[in-house]
């Protein structure tokens, strides 16, 4: 079966201040995640986490190499091409949330589908099987601005889920919460990946978490090490 998430030999490098040199934010990077599997990704800050989860995403090109989603290699699409892919096959979910602070939970969640033109009866049924999954059907039309934190990232979950992605990218989804809602907000994204099939990569300074995925890969300065398969 085709991954859904493969780089072929990836370095992203950034051009240093001055014009002089460059810094290797990732360093030739080769590997594959096949639909379902759950990828924690730890490092210290500044050794490359955010850059490859951007690179997955197409939000970023690399320097060198290729990086393919679903049997599609991103080098090969424009930006705007980039952009309608990820709407479709991505879900991300970051650090801060992200949110609409004075939209409703509702729509919230629904923003993807609303942008694409797609906001029909369909994507209503979505979002309320959605909200009932985490436990904020109750809070459909409160704004999101009078949500707590665990709870802005479930909404955020949802929103990342709406079109059913087949690969779900996470920074650092805990690092605004405390280690309860921390904890809850984590095993709702692994359960909600099996629900979905869909792979998982996310970011963690938590070893406790990083335990909940199938693998743990580190990044130091740049270099990625991914366990040998049956490691
Ligand atoms: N747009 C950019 N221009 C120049 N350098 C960049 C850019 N984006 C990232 N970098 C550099 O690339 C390296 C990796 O950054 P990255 O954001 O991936 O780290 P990280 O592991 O996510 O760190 P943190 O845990 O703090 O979020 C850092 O040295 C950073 O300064
Ligand atoms: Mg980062």
């Amino acid at each position: 079966m085709k991954p859904v998430l493969a780089f072929v030999q990836v370095r992203k490098t950034y051009p240093l201040s001055g014009g002089k040199g460059s810094r290797h934010a990732l360093c030739e990077a080769t590997f594959a995640v096949a639909a379902g599997q759950k990828i924690a990704i730890v490092g210290r800050s500044g050794s490359g986490k955010s850059t490859l989860l951007h690179l997955a995403a197409g939000i970023d090109v690399p320097t060198t190499g290729q990086v393919w989603v679903s049997g599609r290699d991103l080098g090969r699409l424009s930006e705007g091409e980039r952009t309608l892919f990820r709407r479709h096959e991505v879900g991300l979910i970051f650090q801060f949330f992200h949110l609409l602070s004075h939209l409703s939970v509702a729509d919230n969640v629904a923003l993807p589908a609303m942008i694409a033109g797609e906001n029909g009866a369909a994507t209503q049924r979505r979002v309320e099987e959605l909200l009932v999954r985490v436990g904020l059907a109750d809070r459909r039309r409160d704004p999101v601005q009078k949500l707590s934190g665990g709870e802005m990232q479930r909404v955020a979950i949802c929103r990342a889920l709406l079109r059913r992605p087949r690969l779900l990218l996470a920074d650092e989804p805990t690092g605004n919460l405390d280690d309860d809602n921390g904890r809850r907000v984590m095993d709702l994204l692994l359960a909600l990946a099996d629900d979905e099939g869909a792979a998982l990569l996310f970011v963690t300074h938590s070893r406790e978490f990083a335990r909940l995925a199938d693998q743990v890969w580190e990044i130091q300065s740049g270099q990625l090490r991914v366990p040998e398969p049956g490691a």
